[in-house]
């Protein structure tokens, strides 16, 4: 087993300065043990894989092969970025999966919340070996683990990330930003020259969109999430809450209630709106969103996505509440 401590003469990297020495570094060892080898690499578009890229990118250029998984779960304009990032900007070699239906027509009907990140992670694994299959020749396999994935250990990991891959794949891991805290991967990405929106973005879970959606995904509630995931994003961002806020998100539960639009009565879904404050994760507070914000965004939701005519604010702090719904 390799060494999984960070090394005591590591400084933390809090300058552009550190960071490119670390960039220097890390170039300069991922063409020693790669050399001519071919690498793959499953890009979420997340902070972790995207850093990972970058480096792989400026160390190895296209033998890097990174592969964007699209299970339909993404919030809006996110696969968008990453083909825009990736394979226009910094001319990697991107294979773009569009597994979408695939992984939709699984979870159809399937309403229990472990059984539902269950099929996310083991159909993600399933289509990025298929991905992997189809290449010959590949010996690297590169992951964006960070330090605090290693401190907590595997089995959190393997909750936590869907993309975490079976050893049976049989390939060297090659894992650049294993050392680094978030907030150093976040400074070389920075360094890297990946958008702020890429590199400052607020947490995402793995299963994506697919655990705001409660319950049995459909299609139709599905796109009710992304929809309103994308006006609050927006007018969080307007109104200068991006970055301050730590998580903030849109859930669409399984329920619907009545309504009236233009003097016609609706029975429609409602959209709850959670905006959280946290350090670990592990406790909470909500966020005191300004009540005129709040009106603006209702107002939006209502009459922007389909199928809402109701939108809600979650008052609960962790404890009692998590942070997600499922
Ligand atoms: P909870 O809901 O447990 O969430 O209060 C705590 C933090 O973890 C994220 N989260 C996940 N991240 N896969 C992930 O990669 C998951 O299955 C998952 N579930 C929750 C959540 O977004 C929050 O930041």
């Amino acid at each position: 087993m390799e060494n999984n401590k960070r090394p005591e003469s590591m400084e933390r990297i809090t300058t552009p300065e550190l960071a490119q020495a670390f960039i220097d570094e890390q170039v300069a060892a991922l063409k020693a043990q790669v050399g001519d080898g071919k690498v793959l690499l499953a890009l979420s578009g997340g902070v972790d894989s995207s850093v990972t890229a970058a480096l792989l990118i400026k160390a190895i250029g296209e033998n890097l092969v990174a592969v964007h998984v699209n299970h339909g779960l993404l919030r809006k304009g996110e696969p968008e970025q990453v083909i825009d990032v990736f394979r226009n900007q910094l001319k990697a070699t991107l294979i773009y999966v569009d597994a979408v239906d695939r992984f939709l027509d699984k979870l159809a009907g399937v309403a229990d919340p472990e059984q539902k990140r269950k099929i996310i992670g083991a159909e993600f694994i399933k289509v990025f070996e298929e991905e992997a299959r189809k290449l010959d020749g590949i010996h690297f396999l590169a992951q964006g683990t960070i330090y605090p994935d290693i401190l907590e250990s595997g089995p959190v990991k393997s909750h936590h990330n869907v993309g975490g891959l079976p050893a049976e794949m049989n390939m060297e891991l090659v894992e650049p930003v294993k050392f680094l805290y978030k907030d150093e991967v976040r400074m070389v990405g920075k360094q890297l020259g990946l958008p702020d929106s890429m590199v400052f973005r607020q947490p995402f879970p793995g299963p994506g969109l697919g655990v705001r959606c409660v319950g049995a995904i459909t299609r139709d509630r599905l796109e009710a999430v992304r929809e309103s995931d994308a006006i609050l994003r927006e007018e969080f961002a307007k109104n200068g809450l991006e970055g301050k806020v730590w998580q903030y998100f849109t859930v669409v539960p399984d329920f619907k209630s009545t309504g009236i639009t233009d003097g016609q009565r609706t029975f429609d879904w409602p959209v709850i709106i959670r905006a959280v404050n946290t350090r670990d994760a592990v406790t909470a507070t909500v966020e005191n969103v300004p009540f005129e914000l709040l009106e603006h965004i209702t107002d939006r939701i209502t009459h922007e996505v389909k199928g809402v005519n109701r939108v809600l604010y979650d008052l609960t702090p962790k404890p009692s509440a998590t942070i997600e719904y499922e």
